[in-house]
């Protein structure tokens, strides 16, 4: 939540900004902002909404020429979205600015104390606060401002990944990091500072991931890392292995879909390097070390949020059909507030797309301290749950812009998939042969997701008539539980029409009340063990006279017979049907909230990478 970006180097720095920022707008949508020294001192432009809204009030504001710079787009959390509270913000004296990502918890307090203390506020928000704190501890200890910063953040409590640009120091940019995400882009002459890769891949491929408690300074064409006990550090360079077409839209009109096309691909890539059908292995590198705890947990702990809670709703049915494991599934949320019950013989499975989500990371912490072990399946690399796992496998579904999940929910089943085929090999509740046949199958799988996809225009078809519907049921059982959930979650999100997930089981428990000719019911009614029940449900639907949208095994008759449409997948193992059956679902709900109006890509008060609680 929220996106920062920095330059400081030989190169005009507003461009990279501009650009940093439109990479990071999936942040953050309510405002952005830009600060440049030149000549004439600090100067700050801001502005309510996107960051074109921005770059069109800079085109009014002459040749804006500097070769430092810090950007911010925001996701409001203190005060509402309007260009006061937009960032960056300035010190009293505007001799400063700072852009911060994070939430201050003791801003109040803080604030209470500036303010008896002459200080005045403009914006609500507590990053101004932040900002005049170090402000205070600057003018009253007579200190650099580095070492402001640094007694600053003793006292803050809270989040944050800040940047601060300083009047007196034109080549000096001052960072730190806690809990948000901050990554150094090291060039040659120059420096970069955002917060993911995406705003730098264009300009170096070696960057440094700041860890938490860590200041940067860039002074004078040099980068110096410190703890906030002052004790230097020895950063590590990583080379970025991200390309940059991967961030662009190539073509399509939205990065959902563009995200939901690349299904095929960003499958295969996940599966590439580590199933070897033909020979019947599957080698998970992030496991080696940790098998032996794995195979003999007690039990697996599967935590998330969102669309990750659902990918790791399905682990759940893997886990215990192939490896005989009970498996609990936990919102990170509920889990680290509620005292649960944890000990050293949990496995305990982080799943995040982003790998900055604040719930999941404190779920994390929660865990480790009771002593579990931690496994994260990430998608961005070098992020903060993939740094706070003991070990872990990356999804690399490629990066993931369209705020609505889509290609890493099928990366993250994926991975989860040949973990627990790997799990119920080695603990022997999978047989040789089976387990051979499901790695043929898995192999198989991006080829029938390709297949699936053609749908796309029976999809369409089905959109138009129901683009209108106020509610949509989504039923499903077993495997297909899940993908209900997350085919509900999907349509509200981008379209903003009310749509619930439910068991098809559990519809005569309650939600059987609302079906009537006005209700759209999405049925995923695969050939599976639950097939004839799934049936039974939609007889009741029917009954009813609601509108039944049936997604079927390719070739079904029965269901066709009673739907009014049906979208058709392949065959496959109905463990594997989740990576089939969400196909047709993900491309509804995009067909919908275009048909709607709807900003499929940044839909309206949601972020991408939620690291706030
Ligand atoms: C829905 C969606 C969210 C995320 C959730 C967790 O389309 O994207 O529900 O799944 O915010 O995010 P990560 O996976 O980054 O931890």
């Amino acid at each position: 939540m929220c996106g920062i970006v920095a330059y400081v180097g030989q190169q005009e720095a507003l461009p990279i900004i501009i650009k940093g920022l439109k990479r990071l707008e999936y942040r953050g949508y309510d405002s952005a902002g830009v600060a440049l020294i030149d000549g004439n001192g600090l100067n700050v432009y801001k502005k309510k909404g996107k960051v074109s809204e921005l770059e069109n009030h800079l085109t009014s504001q002459g040749d804006l020429v500097s070769k430092i710079g810090i950007g911010h787009t925001r996701w409001a959390t203190h005060g509402e979205p309007n260009d006061v509270n937009a960032h960056p913000h300035y010190s009293s004296n505007e001799e400063f600015a700072m852009i911060h990502n994070g939430i201050i918890e003791n801003y109040d307090v803080l604030k209470t104390d500036l303010m008896n203390r002459g200080y005045q506020f403009h914006s609500d928000t507590d990053s101004e606060v932040f900002m005049k704190f170090i402000e205070d501890i600057h003018k009253n200890n007579d200190c650099s401002l580095e070492e402001a910063v640094r007694l600053a953040l003793h006292k803050v409590v809270g989040a944050y990944a800040i940047v601060i640009m300083n009047i007196a120091e034109p080549d000096t940019l001052i960072a730190a990091r806690k809990g948000s995400p901050l990554v150094i882009g090291v060039g040659v002459g120059e420096y970069f500072l955002a917060s993911d890769a995406t705003p730098i891949i264009e300009y170096t491929n070696q960057v440094i991931y700041l860890d938490d408690y860590e200041i940067a300074v860039i002074r004078n064409n040099n980068l110096q890392i410190k703890t906030i006990e002052n004790v230097e550090t020895n950063p590590y360079i990583n080379k970025l292995e991200m390309e940059l077409e991967a961030i662009e839209k190539g073509g399509y009109e939205h990065f959902m879909l563009k995200e939901i096309n690349e299904q095929p691909r960003s499958i295969a890539d996940c599966m590439r390097g580590r199933l070897d059908a033909k020979n019947g292995r599957l080698i998970l590198g992030g496991l080696r070390d940790y098998m032996n705890k794995f195979q003999n947990a007690d039990r697996i702990i599967i935590t998330a949020c969102g669309t990750s809670w659902h990918a790791g709703l399905v682990a759940e049915y893997l886990f215990e059909e192939f490896a005989r494991i009970p498996v609990e599934v936990e919102y990170a949320s509920e889990f680290r507030y509620r005292n649960p019950v944890i000990s050293e013989k949990d496995f305990v499975i982080a799943i995040s797309q982003s790998g900055e989500t604040a719930d999941t990371l404190a779920a994390i912490e929660l865990a480790k301290s009771k002593g579990a072990t931690i496994f994260g399946v990430c998608n961005v690399v070098g992020s903060s749950i993939a740094r706070a796992t003991h070990a872990g496998c990356y999804t690399h579904a490629g990066p993931e812009i369209g705020v609505a999940s889509t290609k890493a929910f099928t990366a993250q089943i994926s991975v989860l998939t040949m973990m627990a085929l790997m799990l119920g090999y080695q603990r022997g509740t999978l047989t040789e042969s089976k387990y051979v046949q499901l790695l043929n199958e898995l192999e198989g799988i991006p080829g029938k997701v390709e297949k699936a996809l053609k749908m796309n225009s029976n999809v369409e078809k089905i959109a138009e008539i129901y683009k209108d519907s106020r509610n949509f049921l989504y039923l499903g059982r077993g495997y297909n539980f899940p993908v209900a959930l997350e085919g509900a979650l999907k349509l509200k999100e981008i379209s903003y029409i009310h749509a619930e997930g439910y068991p098809a089981a559990e519809m005569k428990h309650g939600p059987i009340a609302l079906i009537d000719e006005e209700m759209p019911v999405v049925f995923i009614a695969t050939k599976d063990t639950s097939y004839e029940k799934v049936v039974s449900n939609i007889q009741e639907v029917k009954a009813r006279k609601g509108k039944i949208i049936a997604v079927v095994t390719e070739g079904d008759t029965v269901v066709r017979g009673m739907a009014d449409h049906v979208l058709e997948i392949p065959d496959t193992a109905e463990a594997f049907v989740p990576l089939l059956s969400v196909i047709p679902l993900q491309q509804l709900s995009y067909h919908i909230a275009v048909m709607r109006g709807c900003n499929v890509d940044q839909p309206r008060n949601l972020a991408k990478s939620v690291t706030v609680e």
